[in-house]
């Protein structure tokens, strides 16, 4: 019998580019932390578009909102002045410090708006002909021709070669290695606090710290990216804020209007100073229907502490799935990440558990091989995620009696 799913996937495969690896499910509506397929069978969403809408599926909130905005002013251009921009900028600049906000439409535009702003304000600010941009070894930073360049792992380059000239990545965790590598050339050091796509692995609060301490000895901008770890995500507003690091750049895109196309850039107002006008730009950066929406995610998530809401739960989830590997030796290697950006490292290869997950209506997603990567949106209920739990240790036990 064909469904409406087997139609559908014909239809894509006969006018989409195939270069996604889709899930086997189409979605049709969704609401808080559920998915409806064409058919209405209903799924946990433990994903939340990748770290996308932190504030669940449709946010009445954030309806109205956008109802009320698109009836006002979708997009002048940046050759105007526009409200609901400034008011977003000067929400974002709350949370990061004094500085200035560049907005585009993506994680990737964001993290160019950076390498661009560390190469000028390295020439016209700093005094310094530097132009280098070093990464760490796991990192993902996009998938343009310079992010993918930028980007710490071999695969995403594969057949896109050459790579833009200027950047460079080292090993993670690695202070001498970074050392090394720094040189005349280096314009900024660009980490992300916990590496996502990588594997949800976190980077040691030490060696952050002598990152940075490495860059500002050396003239060097420290630039973080927290494209996916920002926003609440982590258990603090901005991840680097567990550490206290003061970073001169940094990028956030994913949550930032909860689903509508929005990325940022902040910079410390010494760096910013080399956006001079026509330096740089983006058509639909910052329009007034997305800021406005962005401006009331981030309203919302500090009316609502989000960060302590993330923390906690996340502790507590953490908590679930070691018992989990507690009980089923062999089964769990590892269970890391912070706030509610967690990654259940199995012992084993994890397409199975993944679709047996799946099978029973819980969407997740499947990382680096054996990472279970869980990226809910902040507001899920507790039960979502106790269910999660009761079936994954379900599916391990089966699998650990063959
Ligand atoms: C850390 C990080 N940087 C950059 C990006 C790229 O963001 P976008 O897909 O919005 O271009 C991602 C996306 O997953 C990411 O996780």
């Amino acid at each position: 019998m064909t469904t409406a799913y087997d139609t559908l996937k014909a239809r894509e495969q006969a006018a989409i580019c195939q270069s996604y690896g889709r899930y086997p499910l189409a979605v049709a509506r969704a609401r808080g932390s559920r998915l409806y397929d064409p058919d209405g069978r209903e799924y946990v969403d433990l994903l939340a578009g990748i770290a996308v809408t932190s504030l669940g599926h449709s946010n009445p909130e954030l309806l109205a909102v956008i109802t009320e905005e698109a009836g006002r002013l979708i997009h002048v251009s940046n050759l105007f002045t526009q409200e609901p921009q400034i008011r977003l900028a000067e929400a974002l600049l709350a949370t990061f410090g004094p500085g200035r906000a560049f907005f585009c439409n993506s994680g990737a535009e964001a993290n160019e708006a950076a390498f661009k702003l560390a190469r000028k304000a390295q020439r016209s600010v700093f005094g310094r002909e530097a132009y280098t941009i070093l990464t760490l070894e796991g990192s993902f930073h996009g998938r343009t021709l310079a992010t993918v360049a930028a980007t710490g792992q071999h695969k995403f380059k594969e057949g896109f070669e050459p790579m833009p000239a200027g950047f460079a990545s080292v090993p993670a965790g690695d202070v001498k290695a970074l050392e090394r590598a720094m040189d005349q050339s280096t314009a900024a050091v660009m980490v992300e606090i916990v590496q996502g796509e990588g594997g949800v692995k976190p980077l040691p609060g030490e060696y952050l710290s002598a990152v940075e301490k490495l860059c500002r000895e050396n003239g060097v901008l420290f630039m973080v990216d927290e494209v996916q770890t920002g926003l609440c995500r982590t258990g603090r507003f901005w991840a680097h804020q567990r550490y206290g690091l003061s970073p001169d750049v940094m990028t956030t895109a994913k949550a930032l209007a909860n689903g509508l196309p929005m990325g940022a850039m902040l910079a410390k107002e010494n760096v910013a100073a080399a956006f001079t006008p026509g330096t740089h730009a983006s058509t639909f950066g910052g329009g007034g229907l997305v800021s406005a929406v962005a401006a009331k995610v981030v309203e919302i998530m500090r009316r609502d502490r989000l960060d302590e809401r993330a923390e906690r739960l996340g502790q507590w989830a953490k908590g679930l799935f070691r018992d989990i590997g507690a009980r089923l030796p062999g089964s769990i290697e590892e269970v890391r990440g912070f706030g509610l950006m967690l990654g259940i490292v199995l012992t084993n290869p994890g397409k199975e558990v993944w679709q047996a997950l799946f099978d029973r209506g819980f969407i997740c997603n499947l990382t680096q091989d054996r990472v279970l990567r869980l990226l809910p949106a902040l507001t899920i209920d507790e039960a979502d995620l106790s269910a999660f739990a009761a079936a994954l240790e379900d599916i391990l036990r089966r699998k650990a009696k063959g």
